[in-house]
């Protein structure tokens, strides 16, 4: 039913491309606890976290160490952001911990603290911090620039949207420059924008009448679903589809293409063409981009 097509056509780059990235020279610590408890931010994240957070889950094994030798870069750090049940980010996790992904996700936030994601987060010894605040007197949750701060301290490479609701405020934006990701379970262009989210993505679809749908994976800017496409694939609309029947099977598609992208971030497999559009560089054959 769903093909395993991005949309973007195939084709080859000339040998020996440049090798551009967008990811910034980069030396994560791999220590996120060597800061000290200061500012009101650690002490946030202190009382968020507990005095032991997992340290040891984030220190490499003896395979990653022998298996990073021959890697030209180190293993990425990742923070999701969720708003609801979460199975995007559990793949993800999945993925890291299967050695499929070259990563870990070190943070997880969330503007609602007891959704399935942030529970889950929570089984797994993933800190778990709420943005934005609840209200503006409340002392739960960050502002932006305490989010920035935290992101920072625990050295996060990428942020990974993935079904979190809330517009990303212009300070994390800026801070985290072509190093943000969102899923969005419709093909972009069409079917995006302020309000389109959940199941109304796929009633537009389906009341619109296109005989396909499927997830677009693209870079986050300071509008909803606007950002620079990076990943899409194809699921087939059935004549009698219903919203719901259509959700299941494009996010059956999510879980496939966000980890399979999200490998490629880590492995620093992104290359920006001239005109802007970023590709995906095929770990098979490195002359392929997609
Ligand atoms: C997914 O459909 C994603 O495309 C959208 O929100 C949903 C999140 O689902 N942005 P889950 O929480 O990962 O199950």
């Amino acid at each position: 039913m769903a093909s395993r097509v991005l949309f973007s056509s195939q084709f080859i780059f000339p040998a020996n491309p440049p090798r551009e990235t967008s990811i910034s020279p980069f030396s994560p610590s791999r220590d996120v606890l060597s800061f000290s408890f200061q500012s009101p931010v650690d002490r946030f994240v202190a009382m968020r976290t507990g005095p032991l957070v997992r340290a040891a889950s984030f220190a490499p094994t003896a395979a990653e160490v022998d298996a990073s030798r021959d890697e030209p870069w180190s293993r990425k750090k990742l923070a999701v952001f969720v708003s609801g049940g979460g199975s995007n980010f559990k793949k993800i996790h999945e993925g890291c911990s299967s050695g499929l992904v070259k990563g870990d996700v070190v943070l997880l936030v969330t503007n609602k603290k007891d959704c399935g994601g942030a529970e889950f987060a929570r089984s797994n010894g993933i800190p778990v911090l709420v943005f934005p605040k609840q209200q503006r007197e409340s002392s739960d949750g960050l502002s932006p620039k305490e989010l920035v701060d935290v992101l920072n301290r625990y050295s996060v490479d990428f942020v990974l949207l993935a079904g979190y609701l809330k517009l990303i405020p212009v300070e994390l934006v800026q801070a985290f420059p072509k190093r943000i990701l969102n899923i969005h379970p419709a093909l972009l262009p069409a079917f995006g924008g302020k309000g389109l989210y959940g199941m109304r993505v796929h009633k537009a679809v389906l009341a619109s009448g296109a005989r396909y749908s499927g997830p677009t994976i693209h870079f986050v800017d300071e509008e909803y679903d606007t950002g620079r496409i990076l990943a899409q694939s194809a699921v087939r609309v059935i004549a009698n589809d219903t919203p719901e029947e259509l959700a299941q099977r494009v996010l059956h598609e999510e879980h496939k293409l966000y980890v399979e992208v999200v490998a490629a971030i880590c492995e620093e497999r992104i290359q920006w063409r001239e005109d802007g559009v970023p590709l995906i560089q095929s770990k098979e054959n490195p002359h392929e981009y997609y």
